[in-house]
C-alpha cells in the first residue's frame, strides 16, 4: 500500500489482555493424563496454559481487556461503532459475545457480532475493522479474541488437550491521518481459507448437523477433534504463505521485517515458519510456553507481551499470522504506531 499523508489509515492505538489466575502446568498435567512433561514440552513448547475459573467466561474475559484496551487507546465506550469479538467458544449460540459486550462496556452507539474463523480469527477480524475504517464506514473499532477453550476441548484426549490455553486479548483499531511512521497502519491483509480440510479440526457436535442429544454426548462430539500432523504441515504452509504475500502486498522486503508475531500454537510450528521466511530468532517472538494455544486469543495476548518486554516498539514493522480450523489462515503487516 503506497499511503501518502493524507490517506486515511486503520491503526492499533491500544492493546489489552485478560489471562485467568489458574496455571496449569505439564507437571499437573502428568498427574491427569498418560503423558510426560518433557513430552509435552519438546513436542509443543508448551509449560503451562491458563484456565478459567467457574465464574470467567468468554464474555467476562473479553471485557476486561476490552476495558484496558480502551483505556490504553484514550477513547472513551460512547466514541466505539463497531465491536467485532472473534471467539469459537462464544457466550452462548446467540446472542453474540459482542452484544453482551457492547451493552457491559456502554458502548451506546456501537453495532457489534462475533467473528468464527477459528485460530485465525483475530487476523479476519481486524481485516473487517481495516476495511470498516479504509471505507469510511466506522472510525473507532474494537477488535477482540476471547476464548474458554478448557471448557470445549477433551480432557481424556492427550493429544489435544494438552495444547490449548483460556484468555483473552482486544486491540482498539481507530482511523488515523497523516505518516504511517508515526500514527502506525495495517498495511496489508491477506486472508485463505481450505474448506476441504474442516474435518481435520472440528468440534462436530453442537451445531445444525449434529444438534445436541444423549449419543452426541456420549460420543464426546462437542469436543475439539485433531488430526495433528495434517494441522501442522498445512499450518507452516498457511503462515508462510500469507506472510511473504502480506509482505508483498505492503512493499516489505522479509529482511526489512522487524518482528513476527505468529499464531502461537507450537513452537515447532512457529520455528518452521521462522526457516521458510528466513527470519533471526531475535525477530520471533514467542510466549506460547506460558499460555499454550489460546485460539483466536492468541495474536493480541502476544502482540501486548511482546509490547510490555520491549521486543515490539513504535515504528516497526511487524507481520502477524493466524491459522486455525477451516483450515482458516491469515497474515498481516502492521506500522506499529
Ligand atoms: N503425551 C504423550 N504422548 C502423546 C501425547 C501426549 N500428550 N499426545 C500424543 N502422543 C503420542 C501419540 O499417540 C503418538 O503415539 P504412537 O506413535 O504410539 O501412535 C506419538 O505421541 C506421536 O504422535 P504424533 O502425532 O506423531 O506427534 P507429533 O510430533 O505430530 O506431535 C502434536 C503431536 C499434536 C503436538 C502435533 O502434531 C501438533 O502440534 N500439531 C498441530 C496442532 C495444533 O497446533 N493445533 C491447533 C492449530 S490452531
Amino acid at each position: 500500500m503506497n499511503a501518502n499523508n493524507s490517506t486515511l489509515r486503520a491503526a492499533i492505538t491500544g492493546l489489552g489482555v485478560y489471562l485467568p489466575e489458574k496455571r496449569l502446568t505439564n507437571q499437573e498435567l502428568e498427574q491427569m493424563l498418560d503423558t510426560s512433561a518433557e513430552w509435552i514440552v519438546q513436542r509443543t513448547g508448551i509449560c503451562e496454559r491458563r484456565i478459567a475459573a467457574p465464574k470467567e467466561t468468554t464474555f467476562t474475559m473479553a471485557l476486561e481487556a476490552s476495558r484496558q484496551a480502551l483505556t490504553v487507546a484514550n477513547l472513551s465506550a460512547a466514541k466505539v461503532d463497531l465491536i467485532i469479538c472473534a471467539t469459537l467458544t462464544p457466550e452462548h449460540p446467540f446472542p453474540s459475545t459482542a452484544s453482551l459486550l457492547q451493552h457491559a462496556l456502554g458502548a451506546t452507539r456501537a453495532a457489534g457480532f462475533d467473528l468464527e474463523a477459528a485460530c485465525a480469527g483475530f487476523i479476519y477480524a481486524l481485516s473487517v475493522a481495516r476495511a470498516y475504517i479504509i471505507s469510511g464506514m466506522a472510525e473507532n473499532i474494537l477488535v477482540i479474541g476471547s476464548e474458554t477453550m478448557s471448557r470445549v476441548v477433551d480432557w481424556e484426549d492427550r493429544s489435544t488437550c494438552i495444547l490449548f490455553g483460556d484468555g483473552a486479548g482486544a486491540a482498539v483499531v481507530r482511523a488515523v491521518r497523516g505518516p504511517a511512521e508515526v500514527g502506525g497502519a495495517i498495511e496489508s491483509v491477506v486472508l485463505a481459507n481450505d474448506g476441504s480440510k474442516a474435518s481435520a479440526l472440528i468440534i462436530p457436535g453442537g451445531g445444525s448437523h449434529s444438534p445436541t442429544t444423549e449419543e452426541t454426548v456420549r460420543q464426546r462430539l462437542h469436543f475439539i477433534q485433531m488430526n495433528g500432523s495434517e494441522v501442522f504441515k498445512a499450518a507452516v504452509r498457511g503462515m508462510s504463505d500469507a506472510c511473504l504475500l502480506a509482505a508483498e502486498r505492503a512493499d516489505l522486503k522479509l529482511s526489512e521485517l522487524d518482528l513476527m508475531v505468529a499464531h502461537q500454537a507450537n513452537a515447532r510450528i512457529i520455528e518452521a515458519v521462522q526457516r521458510r521466511l528466513g527470519l533471526p530468532d531475535y525477530k520471533v517472538y514467542q510466549n506460547l510456553q506460558r499460555y499454550g494455544n489460546t485460539s483466536a486469543a492468541s495474536v493480541p495476548i502476544a502482540l501486548y507481551d511482546a509490547q510490555q518486554e520491549g521486543r515490539l516498539r513504535s515504528g516497526m514493522r511487524v507481520a502477524i499470522a493466524g491459522f486455525g480450523g477451516g483450515f482458516s489462515c491469515g497474515a498481516a503487516i502492521i506500522r506499529w504506531g
